[in-house]
């Protein structure tokens, strides 16, 4: 299974994830967690992403395409990979299918989850997310335990600098811009299979387990 995780910040990509990889046992690639590692280690690359992430800007299509590029060519990725956050624009869409194409593969399904505008804020806002294992959580449904330390792997749990209000807008805005046209990109390829994000966690989990049945 060759998959994409399309939708706004906040749609649940990252919940998502977590439960998908385990369900299909494939590597889970996200864009924001490999350049919230670099800004963590001070690397080159964090330095740069960090200047964008912070204002809620994209990082450079050049910077991320290949980095896709190298993490795709690891070879735990022969049996398939789950792309969050990856790509959000067209040329990044373009560069990917070029890549896929030249390595005789192709995408099984791209998962594009839906949630209204003011939902997310309230969602992003709330976001407390593990600094170790990047385990998400909510204040409003994990309080207690969400202030203190992560429940999968103890590490601390934190705020990310890019979920204030004034980012959040921004983030919306850049999304609507330059990754909204990606679902009529994949649309146009067959590919698109949307999700009612706000239904609960499980119940978005179950619906996109039971659309890619049957997919290989
Ligand atoms: P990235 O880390 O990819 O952030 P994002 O796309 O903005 O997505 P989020 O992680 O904010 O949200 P999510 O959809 O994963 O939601 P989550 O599951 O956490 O990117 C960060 C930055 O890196 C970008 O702004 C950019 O600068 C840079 N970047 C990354 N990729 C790039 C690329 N390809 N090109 C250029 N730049 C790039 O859920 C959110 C909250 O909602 C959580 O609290 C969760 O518990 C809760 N929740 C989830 N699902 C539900 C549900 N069904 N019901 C109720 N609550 C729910
Ligand atoms: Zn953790």
């Amino acid at each position: 299974m060759n998959l994409i995780l399309l939708g706004p910040p906040g749609a649940g990509k990252g919940t998502q994830a977590e439960l998908l990889v385990k369900r299909f046992a494939v590597p889970h690639i996200s864009t924001g967690d490999i350049f919230r590692a670099a800004v963590k280690e001070g690397t080159p690359l964090g330095v740069e992403a960090k200047r964008y992430m912070d204002s809620g800007q994209l990082v450079p299509d050049e910077v991320v395409v290949g980095i896709v590029k190298e993490r795709l060519l690891k070879s735990d990725c022969e049996k398939g990979f789950l792309l969050d956050g990856f790509p959000r624009t067209v040329p990044q869409a373009n560069a990917l299918d070029g890549f896929l194409t030249e390595n005789g593969r192709q995408i099984t399904a791209v998962i594009n989850i839906d949630v209204d505008f003011e939902v997310l804020l309230k969602r992003l806002t709330g976001r407390r997310v593990c600094r170790n294992c990047a385990a998400v959580y909510h204040i409003e449904t994990k309080r207690s335990k969400v202030e203190t330390v992560c429940d999968k792997c103890g590490g601390e749990v934190y705020q990310r600098a890019d979920d204030t209000p004034e980012t959040v807008s921004k983030r919306l805005q850049v999304y609507q811009e330059q990754t909204e046209p990606l679902i009529r990109y994949y649309e146009a390829k067959n590919l698109l299979l949307t999700f009612d994000g706000q239904k609960s966690i499980p119940d978005v989990f179950e619906e996109i387990c039971r659309a890619l049945e049957g997919k290989k």
